[in-house]
This record gives C-alpha cells, structure tokens and sequence, in this order.
C-alpha cells in the first residue's frame, strides 16, 4: 500500500478524462492485493482524486479564510461567467473542470487558484482571461 498515492496519481493522469473509473480501482487492488473498498477510501479521502470524469485541466480556487477575504469570490465569478460552469462542472467541450479547494499553501499571495500543477497567486479579475487563454491554445 505504501506506493498507493503515486500509483492512483499516475492512473488518473493517464487517463484523458481526468479521472480513476471502477475498473482502475479493481486493478490497482488487485495489483497491491488490497481490497477494493480500501482503495475507493483512499480515493475518497483525497480531493486531488476523482471519481467522475472531468476536463483536460482542473482549476482549483481557494476557499480557505485569506483567499476568501482576499477576494476568491469574485475570482469564481469570473470563472464562472466565461466557462459557464460551476464548482464540479466541466466546460462542454471538455478542457476545463472548476474544483472548490482548502488552502493551497501560498496564503501570502492570496486570492489564489491552480491549474493542474501550477499555482497562480495575487490574482484579480484582469489576470483571470489570459490564464485561462494560455490554456486554449
Ligand atoms: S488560504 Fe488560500 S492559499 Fe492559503
């Protein structure tokens, strides 16, 4: 079990959909000869995981006390205006999934998001558009 995050982290990002099905958590149990529901309670625990399918890139927004009163709220709304989704959802044409997070470390450049890996801090509402851009093209 002592590989099972790295294992889990390495499926799902295989995965063009973003995610870890049914059948990878069989696999992964059967390969660390583990029952399945402890695999699916890791997977559970962890938010970095999912269990539905979700877009090319996950934007994660900061919901921790300094990003919220740094304002993260009005960092949603300009996520949400232009990609037409909410927390949970995923863009129709299937590149961006828009996730609510706890702290992401870096409370001294808040209001903070990530893009997969890549944090991005101090943010406003002009610097919304071209992160999102560089991701389209
Ligand atoms: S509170 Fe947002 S990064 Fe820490």
């Amino acid at each position: 079990m002592e590989n099972v995050l790295q294992i889990l982290h390495d499926f799902q990002n295989n995965n063009p959909r973003n995610y870890l099905s049914q059948k990878d958590l069989t696999m992964i149990a059967k390969y660390l000869n583990v029952t399945h529901s402890s695999i699916y309670g890791v997977v559970s625990y962890y938010t970095l995981f999912s269990l539905k399918p979700r877009g090319k890139h996950i934007i994660r927004i900061c919901n921790s006390p300094v990003c919220h009163m740094a304002g993260a709220k009005d960092i949603f709304t300009v996520l949400r205006e232009n990609l037409k989704i909410g927390f949970g959802e995923t863009t129709t044409e299937g590149l961006f999934t828009l996730e609510s997070t706890e702290c992401l470390g870096q409370c001294d450049q808040a209001p903070g998001m990530s893009v997969d890996e890549t944090f991005y801090g101090n943010l406003t509402a002009k610097k919304i558009m071209p992160i999102l851009k560089s991701y389209q093209e």
